[in-house]
């Protein structure tokens, strides 16, 4: 499978939130990427179910929502309803991630399980073969923009070791700080979908970052 390109909205300019799906829809993007902070898991909040109804009535690429929220358990049938079609909650705000998955699954979305920089791997152990994504944030979640976390590198060949053994068919996200400069090293490593905010929105030419990133080679 070639790698997935999902540009993340939360650089977008909001007063002009269309005018950015339009140009994603028009790109070679697969995915768009949503971020919902709730200023409580993470120290920023971005937004909640109206503007992501609005991005759904623009938007012609799956809605790769990421909850940096507590609780995510809650809010999953409104997520669906909101038209995510993958759903990725927080391992470190899951105290039941098992069924928090398995409920994601049974409205046909995919599910994924995202790890802050200081989580480890291995307590995927036990649930990466009922998970379709893992996320693996290369920055500290809460804003876009920032420096990118080199040891993301060590991690996501740990993780592509893991899903191998394992025999999952979870694919592997890096989100935060990527750009044209890391996503191959990246995709050598194993990423298979890569999140990128601030390197193509803050770009003249966002589509050709955009179509840059996804003819990557590894
Ligand atoms: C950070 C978010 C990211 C963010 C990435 O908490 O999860 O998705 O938008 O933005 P960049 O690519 O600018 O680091
Ligand atoms: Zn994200």
């Amino acid at each position: 499978m070639s790698h997935l390109i999902a540009p993340s909205i939360l650089s977008a300019d909001f007063g002009n939130l269309a005018r950015d799906i339009e140009m994603v829809n028009k790109s070679e993007a697969d995915w768009i990427h949503v971020d919902v902070m709730d200023g409580v898991f993470v120290p920023n909040i971005s937004f909640g179910f109206p503007v992501l109804n609005a991005i759904k009535k623009t938007a012609k690429k799956p809605l790769d929502v990421h909850l940096m929220i507590v609780q995510p358990e809650r809010y999953i049938e409104q997520f669906k309803n909101a038209g995510a079609s993958v759903l990725t909650v927080h391992f470190e705000a899951c105290t039941h991630l098992h069924r928090t998955i398995h409920h994601i699954r049974s409205l046909g979305m995919k599910a994924g399980v995202a790890l802050n920089p200081h989580s480890p791997v291995h307590p995927l152990d036990e649930i990466i073969s009922d998970v379709d994504l893992v996320l693996i944030m290369s920055v500290n979640p809460g804003f876009g923009g920032q420096k990118f976390i080199e040891n993301t590198y060590n991690k996501i060949k740990k993780l592509a070791h893991l899903i191998k053994i394992k025999k999952s068919s979870a694919l592997i996200e890096v989100d935060g700080g990527v750009d044209t400069v890391n996503a191959k090293k990246l995709l050598a490593c194993g990423a298979d979908v890569l999140v990128a905010g601030n390197s193509v929105f803050g770009a003249k030419k966002p589509e050709k970052v955009i179509r840059e990133l996804k003819n990557m080679e590894k």
